[in-house]
């Protein structure tokens, strides 16, 4: 853990609640680190277990097992780059290593490893770095893997992206909470941030028990309003004097006409938060109308809609690197130097032995180096033979893969500024796409990128198993939900990418399905040690990626001066 003030081992205490039979951490908009890293997919499968627990409307708990928490809940020493320097104080020389895997975390491995001089080489099985970071344009190609169990319309397929000059889409990761180490990096890379707009109150929120789409404002003044008389109400009642002191009450009842906007009498009747069918101006405007029962509002079920940017990861403000998130893999990548990535280079065997580790790739001679540090996804990684050893194959293979997707849907007219007011952040639903985005750059431009869904679990995989064309025509019928005719108009180009079916990915990030293991990968195996965002608390985080890189680069780094 790097600086979060140490939740307790696996839960954060969130209250969630998946719903359209997704689990826990497939709705990230409530995404919690618990729900992140605790599996429960056992018997059944992954599948079933969705459907069950949004049937349930529960999220996991009794049968959750934590991940370890390595180094207990005391802040970590800070980071001391290794140095060259450190050589001259202590003796010996850089080590010779191998990075497997030109992701955030193998990269971050490389650069500061090059810091103190070490020579690494990066093999990358791809034809490109930046692992799951990965920003689409026009001339870019999305490669998906044929489904496995063939049930997937498409054989696997290519799109050609052909989006507009300035045009990109974050097909991965594109947001960065501001504790987190990424932002480190972009300063010390030099990679310029911009605001990403998680949250708008302008944005819509549709859930199964709504109707149509209402903007953000308008439920969360219904919600907040509501729940402020119900309790004012029971406080005067009497119905909380055996928690609250006379002060206490009138404390609370203060704080209540705040929060949920109730007069006197304690009713809440709308008020202005709730937004304008005619905004105000010269004139005073027009109420937006009628304001729903309080039976109305909570069959909405908005709880899960209204706190998505309430969550630590998720809260604004957040940042995007200027131009695609790429810039900080492309910044690492530089640091690194071309010559030490290789591209193209399939891991196909890991030896570890008393001297070195031993690495055979697909088409070439082996490589040899003094250490190696295994940046791969771990379900992939548990299928490359080695010595290893049978505990770390097994506590490898306790991640499984999840599924997400994203389409990115180009427009020549930026609507959702012009017609629906709408810049940046997100619509969040309960249909099957469920968040919609939109941009947080190029506001006023002609053209404009919305994200048309990023979705996780089943829907994902529903998704994902369609060939891109029908995505995107189960996404625009989905989104004229929320916005009318004009979303399927205008359209320039649109993405998609099934992160299940990346080539050398195969899966969004890892739930682990027993916890056991975990600690074993956060040690070296011999000369080999493992990092990435999946032995961290930051799962589906670059700043899992980094802090992780961080941790094994200062162990190698002390290993090798001890060694001299
Ligand atoms: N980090 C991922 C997100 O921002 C999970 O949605």
């Amino acid at each position: 853990m790097a600086d979060e003030g140490s939740p307790p081992p696996g839960g954060d205490g969130s209250p969630h609640r998946p719903t359209r039979g997704e689990d826990a951490s497939s709705r990230l908009n409530g995404l919690t680190r618990r729900s992140l890293l605790v599996g429960i997919g056992a018997a059944g499968g992954a599948g079933a277990m969705y459907a069950a627990m949004g049937v349930l409307g529960l999220a996991p708990s009794r049968d959750t097992a934590p991940l370890p928490v390595v180094g207990g809940s005391a802040a970590p020493p800070p980071y001391a780059p290794p140095q060259r320097s450190d050589f001259a104080l202590r003796g010996g020389r850089p080590a010779s290593v191998l990075v497997l895997g030109a992701g955030v975390a193998g990269l971050a491995c490389a650069y500061e490893l090059g810091k103190a001089g070490y020579e690494c080489t990066v093999l990358e099985a791809s034809d490109r770095v930046g692992g799951r970071s990965l920003t689409l344009r026009g001339g870019d190609t999305v490669t998906e893997l044929p489904l496995g169990d063939g049930a997937g319309e498409a054989a696997g397929g290519v799109q050609r992206v052909t989006f507009g000059e300035g045009t990109y889409f974050n097909a991965g990761p594109a947001r960065i909470a501001q504790w987190m180490v990424t932002l480190d990096y972009c300063r010390e890379l030099g990679v310029p941030l911009e605001v990403f707009v998680n949250g708008n109150s302008a944005a819509y929120v549709l859930t199964d028990g709504m109707k149509g789409p209402v903007r953000v404002r308008t439920a969360r003044a219904d919600a907040y309003g509501y729940i402020s008389e119900l309790l004012a109400k029971a406080a005067d009642g009497g119905a909380l004097d055996a928690r609250l002191t006379a002060a206490d009450k009138e404390r609370l009842l203060d704080f209540l006409s705040h929060f949920g906007e109730i007069g006197p009498s304690h009713a809440y009747t709308g008020g202005e938060r709730r937004g304008f069918r005619v905004n105000p101006g010269v004139g005073p405007g027009a109420e937006l109308g009628a304001v729903p029962s309080l039976t109305e509002v909570l069959s909405q079920g908005l709880g899960r809609v209204l706190t998505m940017d309430a969550g630590y990861e998720q809260a604004m403000p957040m940042f995007q690197p200027v131009g695609g998130m790429d810039a900080i893999v492309r910044a690492l990548a530089r640091q690194v130097g071309d010559a030490r990535i290789r591209t193209g280079s399939r891991v196909t065997e890991i030896t570890t032995t008393p001297g070195g580790v031993e690495v055979a790739v697909e088409g070439g001679p082996p490589l040899r180096a003094q250490y190696c540090v295994a940046a791969l996804p771990p379900h992939l990684l548990a299928r490359i033979p080695g010595n290893l050893g049978a505990d770390v194959k097994a506590a490898l293979a306790a991640a499984s893969p999840l599924a997400a997707g994203k389409l990115g849907l180009e427009y020549g007219r930026r609507w959702w500024e012009t017609e629906d007011r709408v810049y940046g952040g997100a619509t969040e639903t309960d249909l099957d796409v469920g968040h919609i985005w939109y941009p947080s750059y190029g506001f006023h431009g002609r053209r404009g990128l919305v994200v048309g869904y990023y979705n996780t679990g089943a829907d994902a995989e529903a998704y994902g198993a369609l060939t891109h064309p029908r995505r995107l025509r189960r996404a625009l019928a989905q989104g004229r939900k929320i916005h009318g005719r004009k979303y399927g108009e205008d359209l320039l180009a649109s993405a998609s990418v099934s992160w299940q079916r990346q080539p050398h990915i195969e899966g969004a990030w890892v739930r682990w399905t027993s916890p056991a293991g975990v600690r074993l990968l956060q040690r070296p195996a011999g000369r080999v040690y493992f990092a990435g965002d999946w032995l961290t608390h930051l799962i589906a985080w670059q700043a899992g990626a980094l802090e992780s890189a961080r941790k094994v680069v200062t162990e190698l780094h002390h290993r090798v001066l001890k060694e001299a």
